[in-house]
């Protein structure tokens, strides 16, 4: 199908504009508005409340993970974690594939700007709507909290999945 080139111009600029009126997260940051054209780093289901996600990155994160160079990871890499209900696959039921979208969540490094959390900026959008997460700008103390379990890693939970 042909879509006319008006329609086509108006459905590009409608979901553009949706992206930037999301409110930013209560510490200030901003939904980077190029998130969905990020590579992916890994991938992971989580068997306890059947979700998928899909660990991806920006073009500093997947540069640092290409040269090996994320211990620890270098001020600019932005990390994104994709979470998605999980159903059954309609045609084939061995298989699980995302179903509802119920939230993306960020870590951007920047050891100068937040100091005190690891030197990561955290940042959580729910549902469909991408509704910002917290009440103010604490929140980001039980992200860092959590986190820290893994302070050896960067703070960070997820390895780069193996290529070839
Ligand atoms: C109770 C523990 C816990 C809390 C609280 C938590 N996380 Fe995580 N986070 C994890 C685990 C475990 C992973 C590994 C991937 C997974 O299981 O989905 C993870 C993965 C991530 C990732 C992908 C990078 C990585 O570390 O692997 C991002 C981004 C992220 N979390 C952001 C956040 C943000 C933002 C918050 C707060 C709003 C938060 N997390 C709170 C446990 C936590």
């Amino acid at each position: 199908m042909v879509l006319p080139a008006t329609l086509l111009a108006a459905t590009l600029v409608g979901s553009a504009l949706a992206e930037e009126s999301v409110a930013p997260a209560p510490n200030g940051i901003t939904l980077p508005l190029d998130y969905k054209d990020w590579r992916v780093i890994s991938v992971l289901q989580r068997t306890d409340n059947d979700t998928l996600r899909a660990i991806v990155g920006n073009d500093a994160a997947i540069a640092a993970v290409r040269s090996g160079n994320t211990k620890p990871w270098p001020d600019g890499a932005m990390i994104g974690k994709l979470v998605w209900r999980a159903k059954a696959r309609p045609n084939w039921g061995d298989a699980r594939v995302p179903d509802r979208f119920q939230e993306v969540e960020f870590m951007r490094k920047d050891r100068a700007k937040y100091p005190t959390t690891g030197g990561w900026g955290f940042a959580k959008w729910s549902g469909k709507r991408l509704t910002p997460f917290g009440d103010d700008a604490n929140f980001a103390l039980e992200c860092f909290g959590c986190h820290t379990l893994v302070k050896d890693n960067d703070f960070i939970f997820v390895e780069p999945a193996p290529l070839p």
